[in-house]
């Protein structure tokens, strides 16, 4: 299993704080905000690892992560122009990817729990996580049936039909590059994510798990204080790196 962390973007709701630098690289409690999702994947036993970032911080990640080898790990960097949206991530990683497996993380994301055994087992197909929030329409929304079957997986809609959002963590099989190259951009312009989730939802290959712990997007001020919190008070013991 290869992993990339997707560190780009604009962070324009996190203004003036990103202007001299890169949202993922402020600080949470103690450490960079990308070293919450790198933990992520490298207690996974993912040490392959591509970073996906936008050409104005290049140099920040080079010097703060470089080669990987005092994570133990290997990383890889590419650019990306301009955010064209999550999926794009899949194509600019062609190369890396090679076919494999694999878990991306968004640089943003910050989890409290352990989601090894979750990547792990994986084989095929597509594999997302779900979890109940306050706040639905600001992330892709997951319906359910009765019996816990996935009905409709939607992208940021007005009126969600459930409150179970889909975090950061998403995990693919070798298809991932070929998927994503088949999406059209949406109403906003970028390639979104859930078409690859539709993609493996309607060949009845998508598994979607719900999780416990607590979890982080730390786009706003007011999200960016919650993940500060909970990495100082629920997170510590648990970091690798
Ligand atoms: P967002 O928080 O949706 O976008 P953003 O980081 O540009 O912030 P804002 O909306 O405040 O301008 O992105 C979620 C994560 O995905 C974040 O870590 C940035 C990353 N991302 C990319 O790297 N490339 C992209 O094309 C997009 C859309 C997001």
């Amino acid at each position: 299993m290869k992993g990339i962390i997707l560190s780009g973007g604009s962070g324009t709701r996190l203004r003036p704080l990103t202007k001299m630098t890169s949202k993922q690289l402020l600080p949470v409690y103690n450490r960079p905000m990308i070293y919450y999702p790198l933990n992520t994947l490298l207690k996974a036993g993912i040490t392959d690892i591509l970073i996906i970032i936008a050409p104005e911080h290049a140099g920040n990640y080079l010097n703060l992560l470089g080669s990987g080898k005092e994570f133990g790990a290997r990383f890889t960097y590419e650019i990306q122009d301009e955010p064209r949206g999550l999926a794009e991530a899949f194509i600019i990683g062609e190369s890396f990817l090679d076919g494999e497996n694999v878990a991306m993380i968004l640089g943003d994301n910050i989890f409290e729990d352990d989601f090894t055994e979750d990547i792990t087992s994986f084989r095929s197909g597509g594999r997302i996580f779900a979890k109940q929030v306050p706040d639905p329409e600001r992330f892709g929304v997951v319906t359910f049936d009765s019996d816990g079957r996935v009905t409709s997986i939607e992208e940021k809609p007005t009126e969600p039909q459930s409150n179970y959002a889909i975090p950061g963590l998403y995990i693919f099989d070798g298809r991932a590059a070929e998927v994503a190259k088949s999406v059209t951009p949406s109403a906003r312009g970028e390639l979104e994510i859930t078409e690859m989730h539709n993609y493996y939802l309607q060949r009845g290959e998508l598994d979607v798990k719900t999780f416990e712990g607590a979890w982080v997007d730390a786009g706003t001020f007011d999200s960016l204080l919650s993940a500060q919190q909970l990495a100082k008070e629920k997170l510590q013991d648990k970091l690798i790196v």
